[in-house]
């Protein structure tokens, strides 16, 4: 539960079993599920529409480490350090700003996309689900999904809000995708020393169809 990217890249990795080429973190923030994925794949691109994320993570590929400050309290905080395990082949990473909606033509297709916590902080998810995962992902590759489904009016406009979320994305991906896994996946996010915001993630494992 502590460390949820960690989670969410070996429960594609161990569902997804085989070897892999390429895959993608869509909304990577600073690449830890980026970087567990080039365990086990030779080119794994991450992705992220906050430019200071790809900063970051960019710092973590290059150097294999990064200094942050911990929030303590109020604004008491604790230099702290973030590593890069050193058996993880850094220089098969590769971070790019991106918009999950607006995705570059050249990027090419993958046998593994990971979109954490991602649905629930675009304007559009139907248009993610339905247009954009399916022409990402080559045939028989998997696509793990992960979402608490908090919908919110300062990423999502309402009239784009799933009202039953599963059923929804199931009726959006399912011309294209088997549903091979689901489950729940907890998580905390902390805030500071004494507060933390536990959640449930609702984690989908599908598989391309060969069409
Ligand atoms: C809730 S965080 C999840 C981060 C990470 N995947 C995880 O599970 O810990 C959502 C991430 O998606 C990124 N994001 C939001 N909108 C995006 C978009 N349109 N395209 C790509 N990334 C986006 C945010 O910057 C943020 O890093």
């Amino acid at each position: 539960m502590r460390n949820f990217p960690y989670t969410c890249a070996h429960l594609l990795l161990s569902k997804a079993k085989g070897s892999h080429s390429r895959a993608l973190d869509l909304g990577c923030a600073v690449g830890r599920s980026t970087f567990e994925l080039a365990r086990r794949c030779t080119e794994v691109v991450g992705i992220d529409y906050s430019r200071s994320f790809i900063h970051s993570a960019n710092q973590l590929k290059k150097r294999g480490h990064l200094k942050f400050q911990l929030c303590e309290e109020g604004n008491r905080t604790t230099p702290s350090l973030a590593k890069v395990d050193a058996r993880i082949e850094r220089n098969n990473v590769h971070f790019q700003f991106g918009d999950a909606l607006h995705l570059p033509r050249n990027l090419g297709t993958f046998d593994l996309v990971l979109a954490a916590n991602l649905i629930d902080r675009l304007p559009n998810p139907t248009f993610f689900a339905s247009k954009v995962a399916p022409g990402l992902i080559r045939p028989n590759g998997f696509l793990l999904l992960t979402s608490p489904y908090t919908w919110s009016k300062e990423y999502t406009p309402e009239s784009k809000w799933w009202r039953n979320s599963f059923s929804t994305l199931k009726k959006l991906l399912q011309p294209n995708f088997r549903l091979i896994h689901r489950q729940d996946l907890p998580f905390l996010l902390r805030e500071h020393r004494r507060k933390f915001q536990y959640t449930f993630a609702d984690a989908t494992l599908w598989r391309r169809s060969v069409n």
